[in-house]
């Protein structure tokens, strides 16, 4: 059964990053991304546990592409408005339910601490709550994680429960964060 049908806009635009759909020609600029950021990235999100190879960043990139939005995620490549240099990826996932979904970010380490996760999800969050039937967007992380914690608290999230989650979390806790359009 399909829980969510949506189709959000295939590029979004901020003040200093441009949300776009992925191309197979990011596949370069993806995986050395990853390998620069591997020590940041791998330790909240499993997936990096392992150097990035050409088959595992195909492994993202085909569905990627493949599928944008419907019942599955749509993942957008963060590219800075100016020069259009990739420095990180994000997206939204309908996993939490029919009227919700969720978003994930992770930013090039050489880019931290600029409010790039910041303004990708405020984009994400927007152009999410404006979609037929969402009502309310979340962001999970790990209880531990304190630069992931600060992008929903900047957004005005409130930090609405603590739940166990040894799957996708290393402390076995995550937060999650919500938002809900106003009714
Ligand atoms: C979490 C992550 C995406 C943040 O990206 P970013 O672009 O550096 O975040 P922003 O610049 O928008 O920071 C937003 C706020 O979060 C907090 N924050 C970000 N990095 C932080 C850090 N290293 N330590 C403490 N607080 C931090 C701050 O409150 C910051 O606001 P400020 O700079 O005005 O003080 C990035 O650190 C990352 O990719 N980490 C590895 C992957 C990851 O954890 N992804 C999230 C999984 S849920």
């Amino acid at each position: 059964m399909v829980l969510v049908d949506f189709h959000p806009p295939d590029a979004l635009r901020g003040k200093i990053v441009t949300l776009r759909r992925y191309a197979f020609t990011d596949s370069a600029a993806l995986k050395q991304a990853i390998a620069a950021s591997r020590d940041r990235l791998r330790e909240w999100m499993p997936w990096a546990e392992s150097a990035p190879t050409d088959e595992s960043v195909m492994s993202f990139l085909g569905p990627s592409v493949a599928q944008f939005g419907g019942d599955a995620a749509a993942n957008y490549a963060i590219t800075l408005r100016d020069s259009g240099d990739f420095v990180g990826g994000c997206g939204l996932m309908p996993r939490i339910g029919p009227d919700a979904l969720e978003i994930g970010y992770w930013v090039h380490s050489a880019y931290h601490r600029r409010g790039i996760a910041t303004e990708s999800a405020r984009l994400l969050t927007n152009a999410a709550l404006e979609l037929p039937g969402i009502r309310k967007v979340e962001i999970h992380c790990d209880e531990r994680n304190g630069a992931s914690a600060g992008v929903p608290r900047k957004l005005g999230y409130r930090l609405d429960r603590i739940v166990p989650d040894a799957i996708e979390h290393p402390s076995g806790n995550a937060m999650i964060w919500i938002t809900e359009r106003p009714v």
